[in-house]
């Protein structure tokens, strides 16, 4: 495919996309809602047709096509992507790295601020990610000061963690939304908690990017990240680091260096450059200093249309839509026997209940072609996404009633 070819497919998903109005036709647009009930978003979202469809023509042109357009044209789709996601989140487009991971970001967080360096702490808690808190018990291990603050009743006390925190305090971390049962922590009393104290605070938002509205100004949010593959609908391996400009290459410190040298002397040259260094080279500046190497071009191109995608429902509009699908679960599960561990109100599209029999009620919904997720032995995780409607409810409610 051509440059001319892949830009007008690409204005014709959007234009498709723009045409339509309301939650129903949305619908249309996740083939995978005809398959099943399918209300486990918060593991791994299906893609659109209109990110398939991006992704079906970089495939193509990968399979099939030499030569031009080479990598700018896909540079692109990761420049756009970065800039849709700091409109979303309500950061600056120069504050965006693209990023493979989330833990990963975090973990490269941790090795720039070199906490443990300064005699410094962590205060996180025990409603963040699993894969976090074993990051940090592994950094216990080496010396790392870490505070992990237990929930109480699923929620995660403002005063316990103060209780945590103290002068020592160099960062609190956070997931944003938890993907045990969706709880949002109260991040503007805990941003303020970690300024008070000279710290920062860093927060997962993959359990949210894309499902409520983020401004990471107003929350106080100063480091942050995700990957595509949830919320904002997008594939694995594909994600964004947010880093306040005024932090860059100061109190976060990029840890992997990608970037290329000149090599100022013959044979390499003809002409070496004097008092230039034979390997010379800038400091890559900006948020560019915590990416390596080329991105997942995949990634970036569904992160794209999706990102795009979003915006022209409005994140604001995804949250009205899926609050009528959990304010529902919330209200007619206890009823049948599944008490709920999310918080009533909390603004999230995930909320867990308790099976009395986790394996039981798994075999019910399976046979009805309703899909959730079992964790942590008992706990029944529903998150519903754009495309799930009343009747997905009705299905599951029906299984298990
Ligand atoms: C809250 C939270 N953080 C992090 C992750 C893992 O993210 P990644 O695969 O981008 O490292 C998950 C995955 O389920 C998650 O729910």
């Amino acid at each position: 495919m051509n440059r001319r070819r892949f830009l007008s497919a690409t204005t014709t998903a959007s234009l498709t996309l723009g045409a339509k109005r309301g939650f129903a036709a949305v619908r249309d647009d996740f083939p995978r809602a005809r398959s099943a009930a399918y209300l486990d978003n918060a593991s791994c979202h299906p893609l659109s047709v209109h990110s398939a469809a991006a992704v079906h023509r970089y495939i193509d042109w990968e399979t099939n096509e030499v030569g031009e357009p080479w990598w700018p044209q896909w540079a692109r789709a990761r420049d756009e992507s970065k800039k849709l996601f700091a409109a979303l989140i309500n950061a600056k487009p120069s504050e965006i790295a693209f990023a493979r991971s989330t833990i990963e970001a975090e973990s490269n967080l941790l090795n720039g601020m070199n906490i443990e360096a300064t005699g410094g702490n962590v205060v996180t808690n025990d409603l963040h990610y699993s894969a976090a808190i074993y990051n940090y018990r592994m950094r216990q291990q080496d010396g790392l000061d870490v505070r992990i603050v237990k929930n109480r009743d699923w929620r995660t006390e403002v005063r316990d963690m103060e209780r945590a925190v103290d002068k020592k305090t160099k960062l609190i971390s956070i997931a944003l939304v938890s993907n045990v049962n969706g709880y949002l922590q109260d991040v503007k009393a805990l941003s303020d908690l970690a300024h008070a104290h000279g710290a920062y605070l860093y927060a997962d938002i993959i359990q949210c990017a894309g499902a409520i509205p983020i401004d990471v100004r107003a929350m106080g949010i100063d480091i942050a990240a995700c990957s595509t593959y949830k919320w904002l609908m997008g594939v694995k391996g594909y994600g964004f680091y947010y880093v306040r400009e005024d932090l860059q290459g100061t109190v976060v410190k990029p840890t992997q260096h990608s970037g290329g040298v000149r090599f100022n002397y013959a044979p390499w040259t003809e002409s070496p450059e004097a008092g230039l260094d034979d390997f010379a080279f800038k400091p890559v500046t900006g948020p560019g200093r915590y990416e390596v190497s080329y991105p997942s071009y995949e990634g970036a191109i569904s992160a794209q249309e999706s990102l795009r995608y979003i915006h022209e429902l409005g994140v604001a509009n995804i949250r009205t839509h899926v609050r009528t699908l959990t304010d529902r679960l919330q209200k007619e599960l206890p009823a049948i026997g599944y008490p709920s561990i999310t918080p009533h109100g909390n603004e999230s599209p995930i909320c867990s209940f308790v099976a009395r029999d986790p394996g039981r009620t798994m075999e019910k919904l399976r046979a009805a072609g309703v899909h959730v997720a079992m964790r942590f032995g008992n706990k029944m995780r529903i998150s519903p996404s754009v495309y799930n409607n009343q009747q997905d409810i009705d299905r599951l409610l029906a299984a298990l009633g």
